[in-house]
């Protein structure tokens, strides 16, 4: 079973971990959120530098905590896909450099790949095919896992990310970045009837609504709409209840397409990742949801459901063990779809001198 060091920089976490196979040996994370907060949101280029910073320091945390040393790591892999193009060259070039220098073979990885991985780090029994539910800042998506490196995306949003809608929202409010986590935490105290909000359906060409595809921009300006005609009716903000509201309209749309997609493909379990799968609202409704209609629906722990590296190296260690390993000329990019990534393995040794200097 592989050993593997992974780096995870393709947004504002700097993150470096080494797993076997599934198991955690060392995770640390390491994140920015208090230097993008003045800005509202993420500032790219305070990203990238601050990985800079920061990603030597947290390699050398992560081996110690581990306890083990550079020969025991059998693949050193990094986040090449989708994300801030910047910040995921740090991660890169940091994995290549350091696979090159104690010749180890590299794994580029997915970032949305990871993300599934999330949840075979703590159900040892999970194998595919699932159905896996991705609610992430960049991403809402519904996607078939049907192997190793074998994905169709069934369903995506048309506009904002659900995460994305949670932090625009939280804007609106005047609520502290990033949005999910306060709103979730202040939906406790609020009424989730009070404001009945748009669900946000797609129309299909032929008529009638896309099943698996959501979208959460109306839902946004419909929150916006509510916030100005309370502020011009000198009202104050009932800032719970519009939290509580906005965050039960997207569990429950989440959770529709999820349940209408894994019944319709026969699939039995799905899996929850990205950030918004922290969402004490949307983890309730599945969870329900899935019971009623007899189907598994498994959460990754709140700390790999946000960004980290444990699942980023969860994934590599897989594609490693069938050998899958990519080359150093491998470079970042910042969309990608899921179904192409086997675009980034290849057959050819990865520390092929060759290419080692090309890639660099
Ligand atoms: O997966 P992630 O860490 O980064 C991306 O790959 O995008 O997700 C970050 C997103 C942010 O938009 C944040 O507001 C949201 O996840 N988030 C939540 C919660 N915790 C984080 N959204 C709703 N409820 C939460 N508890
Ligand atoms: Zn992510």
């Amino acid at each position: 079973m592989a050993t593997v060091l992974a780096i995870e920089t393709s947004c504002d976490e700097t993150a470096v971990a080494i797993v076997n196979n599934r198991q955690v040996l060392s995770s640390i994370v390491s994140s920015q959120i208090a230097a993008h907060q003045p800005f509202g949101g993420i500032v790219p280029e305070v990203a990238s530098r601050q990985h800079v910073e920061i990603v030597n320091a947290a390699i050398a945390q992560a081996l110690e905590s581990a306890h083990l040393h550079w020969a025991d790591i059998d693949g050193i892999a990094a986040t090449c896909a989708p994300g801030l193009v910047g910040a995921l060259l740090v991660g890169l070039t940091t994995a290549k450099t350091l696979a090159l220098l104690h010749q180890k073979p590299f794994i580029g990885i997915h970032h949305l790949e990871g993300h599934i991985y999330a949840s075979y780090l703590t159900a040892a029994d999970l194998q595919p095919p699932f159905l896996c539910l991705l609610v992430s800042g960049g991403h809402t998506s519904l996607i078939h896992v049907k192997d190793c490196g074998d994905y169709e995306t069934l369903g995506q949003t048309r506009d904002d990310a659900a995460g994305e809608a949670f932090d625009k929202v939280a804007r609106l409010l005047n609520l502290s970045y990033p949005g999910g986590p306060v709103i979730d935490r202040l939906s406790a105290q609020g009424n989730p009837h009070a404001f009945p909000l748009p669900e946000g359906q797609v129309s299909l060409p032929t008529g009638g609504f896309h099943p698996y595809d959501s979208s959460f921009s109306g839902l946004k300006t419909a929150v916006l709409r509510l916030t100005q005609k309370l502020q011009q009716e000198h009202q104050p903000l009932p800032v719970n209840d519009l939290a509580a509201s906005f965050q039960e309209t997207v569990a429950k749309a989440l959770t529709k397409r999820a349940i209408a997609c894994a019944r319709d493909y026969g699939l039995h379990t799905i899996v929850v990742g990205g950030g918004v799968a922290a969402n004490s609202g949307l983890r309730q409704h599945l969870q329900t949801a899935a019971t009623a209609h007899d189907l598994r629906v498994l959460f990754p722990p709140l700390k790999f459901c946000t960004d980290n590296a444990a699942m980023i190296a969860c994934a590599a260690a897989d594609h490693l063990e069938r050998g899958h390993t990519s080359p150093l000329t491998l470079g970042a990019q910042s969309r990608m779809a899921i179904a192409d990534v086997m675009q980034l393995y290849t057959s050819t040794p990865a520390n092929d001198e060759s290419t080692a200097s090309v890639g660099l």
